[in-house]
């Protein structure tokens, strides 16, 4: 199949239109059976629930080309139940996942052209995103819904690759206790645009994020979670109630249990003890893995011993790992990957 023409490997992380994506209406209490669009645009009522009170909430996951030349998914099944998390804490109706899962193979077959060869660096990142559509004046959830899931074309989610990152401890709050950190809502990303601009300006690429009730532990970045690798080279990562249980640090745990022998302790981190680590990292879909140098706190600045010119020894065995099993250059777990072509 021909290929378009895109520079694969300059790709950044913006926003390019491919030429179908799905969409699904819900109304009446049930969903219709959806279907394939060259319409990227979506109309909807000046009062809808997504327009007025954020009802909305989002995915992220990605397709890569493999060297046999399929078409793969790496768990989106696990997307897809995380958007039904979402889903009820905002009162929106669930999308079934056989639907979800039908979506992604459409819209991915139709843009076969689109997906990034085997080798490239890119991949087709795919997001999938839920709204209230329907009309609400006082606050309520809405009537109607509309489930859409769009492909777009991605290279590195952070400029440089894999150059180690600085990043600085935000003032602001991600996320309260018993809110709303833990699901993928569109809001938790609003609110975060402010803090996010004043990291940017200060020449930091993320903030750090601690525990809104007491200030003393890791929670995580506007879009990642953390890995720490201990001096011993085995792993730490926040376990919290309010961050957003990642798809990849969740993998990536099992990764560095069963293919790497690795020690994984999920628990509270207390900020006090990122100096101790010897290696930072930040985990996602769009991140991967990308390695944190220094972090800028008030007061001070963090040194990761694993330096500004490269990733560290344990992070790059795991980045090597988690995309050796994702591009199928090594044998995946049960499951985790999905055949779309
Ligand atoms: N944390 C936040 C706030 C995110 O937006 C993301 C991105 O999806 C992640 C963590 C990483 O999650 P995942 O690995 O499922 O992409
Ligand atoms: C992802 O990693 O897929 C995300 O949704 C993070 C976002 C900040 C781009």
């Amino acid at each position: 199949m021909e290929k378009k023409d895109v520079n694969w490997s300059s790709l950044g992380f913006s926003y390019i239109p491919v030429d179908y994506r799905f969409v699904a209406h819900w109304k009446d209490g049930k969903w219709d059976e959806g279907h394939i669009t060259s319409d990227s645009t979506v109309t909807i009522s000046e009062s809808a629930g997504v327009l007025q009170y954020a009802q909305t909430c989002f995915e992220g996951l990605k397709v890569y080309t493999t060297k046999d030349g399929s078409i793969v998914a790496f768990r989106p099944d696990m997307n897809a139940r995380r958007m039904q998390d979402s889903a009820e804490r905002l009162i929106m109706p669930k999308v079934p996942e056989e639907m979800f899962l039908r979506a992604l193979d459409e819209v991915v077959k139709a843009n076969a052209a689109w997906v990034p060869p085997y080798g490239s660096g890119a991949t087709l990142y795919i997001r999938p995103f839920l709204f209230g559509s329907g009309p609400v004046i006082g606050v309520a959830p809405a009537p109607e819904y509309e489930f859409r899931l769009f492909a777009t074309p991605v290279g590195p989610y952070f400029k440089g690759g894999i150059k180690p990152l600085r990043i600085m401890v935000s003032d602001y709050d991600r996320a309260a206790p018993h809110g709303t950190g833990h699901i993928k809502a569109g809001l938790n990303y609003a609110m975060s645009l402010y803090p996010i601009e004043h990291a940017h300006k200060a020449g930091f690429s993320e903030n750090m994020y601690l525990d809104a009730a007491t200030r003393t532990y890791v929670e995580e970045t506007g879009g990642a979670n953390f890995l720490f690798v201990k001096k011993d080279g085995n792993l730490v990562t926040p376990k919290s109630g309010t961050i957003l249980p990642s798809i990849t640090r969740r993998s990536l745990v099992q990764v560095a249990k069963d293919y790497l022998g690795l020690d994984v302790e999920e628990r509270p981190v207390t900020f006090d003890e990122v100096k101790d680590f010897s290696e930072v990292g930040l985990c996602g879909t769009a991140a991967v893995i990308s390695p944190v140098g220094s972090i800028t706190f008030n007061g001070g600045e963090i040194r990761v011993p694993s330096g500004m010119d490269e990733m560290g020894p344990v992070l790059t065995k795991l980045r090597e790992t988690l995309t050796g099993i994702q591009m199928g250059d090594i044998k995946a777990p049960e499951g985790w990957i999905r055949k779309i072509m």
